[in-house]
């Protein structure tokens, strides 16, 4: 029911994965990941942190599996990372979005309507400064099961207080979590999603908007999928997430059919082919940027009527709203999205 799959050939996604389901492709292509992984991102060590484990093993499928024996990334157990500078008192508007106390608990398991979800998370206040630790939403975009589970748990393990788990699967998704789990209870109230449809974006925006509104001291937003593995431990993650400017998304101009082949003219003049981006799905963007894409409606709509297969949503919609949106084409912190 979710995630339809679409032709490969004809389409090629040269970024995103494909989710897989099967256990067997998984424990294959988690090894060959994780060694390719680890080796390629020591060459390349300005990419962000996570790789799709598909991606890595479809860039060299002759790698023989199962010949490396798995060791984690940096197996010496995580430390806790040591507390982020406090920023000066008295300039944070923080105060003024926080939540009624006795609500915060059940947020995630509100019963409001993505309409109600958003115009809540658009109308709060984008804060500069937080005056409490600050941390990371992980937010896994799966169609149900999360088969690296034991690997996150291990990942978060000793972390609790610098990090949130969001679990975005199929509404009719019923395995239960152990109580003991990083992921019980994370489960925000989701919808069905197919690839390449709109319902791709609805739920990411859904992911960030539950995020936003649930706790203001995350102020990182990583989407991620069942496939993801962290190639680091949660320390190295954490520090280097939170302390950087940037955010990181995937964009570029492909003149291609699978880039520029795929722009609708009906959207101009809001949006001209010189605008039209592609990119992966997958992201990790600061507290603003989150806020700026639950709250956009005007492109979004735009996207939901005239981008339809050959066009896919979550290839298109965030890569080209960075570009018409000079304030998330510059991806830094301190730019103000109230308008
Ligand atoms: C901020 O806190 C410091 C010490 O914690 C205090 O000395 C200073 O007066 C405070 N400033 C404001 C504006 O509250
Ligand atoms: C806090 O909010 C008030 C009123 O909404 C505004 O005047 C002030 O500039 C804000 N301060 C900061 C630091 O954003
Ligand atoms: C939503 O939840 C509130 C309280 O949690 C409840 O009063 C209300 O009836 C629920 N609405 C729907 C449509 O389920
Ligand atoms: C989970 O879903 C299956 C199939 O839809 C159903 O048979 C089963 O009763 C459900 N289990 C629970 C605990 O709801
Ligand atoms: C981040 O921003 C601060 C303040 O704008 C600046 O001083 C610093 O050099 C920037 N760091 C990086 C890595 O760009
Ligand atoms: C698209 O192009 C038209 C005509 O050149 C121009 O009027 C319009 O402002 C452009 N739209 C954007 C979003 O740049």
């Amino acid at each position: 029911m979710a995630f339809e799959q679409h032709p490969v050939q004809t389409f090629p996604k040269p970024f995103s994965s494909y989710l897989m389901h099967n256990l067997v492709l998984h424990a294959i292509s988690f090894v060959i990941g994780l060694s390719l992984g680890i080796f390629i991102t020591l060459q390349l060590k300005s990419l962000p942190i996570f790789f799709q484990s598909s991606f890595v093993s479809t860039t060299s499928p002759s790698a023989p599996p199962g010949t490396s024996t798995t060791s984690l990334p940096s197996s010496a157990p995580p430390s806790p990372p040591s507390p982020p500078p406090l920023p000066s008192n008295g300039t944070s508007n923080y105060s003024s979005v926080s939540l009624e106390e006795g609500h915060r608990l059940s947020l995630i398991h509100h019963n409001m309507s993505d309409e109600e979800l958003l115009r809540r998370a658009s109308s709060m206040v984008p804060t500069v400064q937080v005056a409490m630790t600050p941390k990371v939403a992980f937010m896994f975009l799966t169609s149900g099961p999360l088969p690296l589970a034991p690997l996150w748990e291990k990942f978060f393990q000793g972390n609790e207080g610098f990090y949130s788990i969001y679990v975005h699967s199929r509404p009719d998704y019923n395995e239960t979590i152990p109580q003991d789990s990083v992921f019980y209870g994370r489960r925000i109230p989701s919808q069905p999603v197919y690839w390449g449809t709109a319902s791709m974006i609805d739920a990411e925006r859904r992911l960030l908007a539950n995020a936003l509104i649930d706790d203001v001291s995350n102020q990182r937003f990583v989407l991620l999928s069942d496939s993801c593995i962290p190639l680091f431990n949660f320390k190295k993650i954490y520090d280097y997430l939170i302390n950087s400017n940037l955010s990181f998304l995937s964009v570029f101009d492909d003149p291609g059919k699978p880039g520029r082949g795929r722009y609708n003219h009906q959207m101009a003049p809001m949006i001209n082919l010189t605008d039209w981006r592609k990119g992966s799905q997958w992201f990790e963007v600061h507290r603003d940027i989150a806020l700026h894409i639950v709250s956009d409606n005007e492109y979004y709509s735009i996207f939901e009527k005239l981008c339809r297969p050959p066009c896919y949503n979550d290839e298109h919609y965030i890569p080209t709203l960075k570009v018409l949106t000079k304030c998330l084409g510059a991806l830094v912190t301190d730019c103000s999205f109230v308008a």
